[in-house]
């Protein structure tokens, strides 16, 4: 099943994404969430905090997931996803810090980093619900163009494509962004329960069909969930476009 939510804009967007994590927050208290960082998911965490502040969510008993982090940036570091996710989100809600995951970009060991991560996935169960959103290229995670399906937590080659777009949070300097990162494998995004992916913007719009109406191929990593069960394909009209409500 894969639905889409056609939003008219990106706060209505973030509502629908945090309306179908909220559901799945009340429905399963201790649920298993794949968390992503990006500018897209930023609106549905202030919506999350929003709803915790009012008292119709809790974190309390939610474990989190996230999907990659950047090879050689640890917690403090304000470009590291750990980061992001702290100041987006948990610092302003009931979680236990101890049980939000992010794969370990410090590790000098590579390999055992990732083989801990896939680890620590299964260990909690698995994720219940995958929140994504997706590159200009099609990538989840971290998961460029080529990589194969039926890869867990690996090591990747950050694409030039994404190192330009990404140094935008580095004051435009390529050079300072990290060229490698850690991310769960499409094999580990496909084992989640239920998926959650949001495109947001005019720019998306060609990926996004691209993803769902074309092809089932690693050249387009993101197409890999028209296999996945229970996909909710949440985006505003410029993203959507002719994507529409079922
Ligand atoms: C983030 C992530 C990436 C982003 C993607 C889109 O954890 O894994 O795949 O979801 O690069 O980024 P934004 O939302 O900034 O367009």
């Amino acid at each position: 099943m894969i639905r889409f939510y056609k939003e008219h804009d990106y706060g209505s967007a973030s509502r629908r994404a945090a309306d179908i994590l909220s559901a799945q927050m009340i429905l399963k208290p201790d649920s298993v969430l794949g968390l992503a960082t990006g500018s897209t998911p930023v609106g549905t965490y202030q919506e999350l905090i929003r709803r915790y502040q009012e008292g119709r969510i809790s974190f309390a008993e939610i474990t989190s997931c996230n999907l990659d982090e950047y090879v050689g940036l640890g917690g403090d570091n304000d470009q590291s996803y750990r980061y992001f996710m702290n100041h987006n989100l948990f610092d302003h809600v009931d979680i236990d810090k101890s049980r939000t995951f992010v794969p370990d970009g410090l590790d000098p060991d590579h390999e055992a980093a990732c083989r801990k991560y896939d680890e620590i996935v299964k260990s909690v169960g698995g994720v219940d619900l995958q929140l994504l959103g997706i590159g200009h290229d099609g990538h989840i995670g971290f998961n460029e163009p080529g990589d194969s399906f039926d890869k867990g937590t690996h090591i990747v080659d950050l694409q030039e494509s994404t190192i330009r777009a990404n140094s935008r949070f580095w004051g435009g300097d390529e050079s300072k962004v990290p060229k490698q990162a850690i991310t769960m494998g499409i094999a580990t995004v496909m084992s989640a329960g239920k998926i959650l992916i949001m495109a947001c913007g005019e720019d998306k719009r060609d990926i996004i069909t691209r993803a769902f109406r074309g092809p089932i191929t690693p050249k387009v990593p993101a197409s890999a969930l028209q296999l996945h069960p229970c996909v909710f394909v949440v985006g505003d009209e410029a993203a959507m476009g002719d994507l529409v409500k079922d």
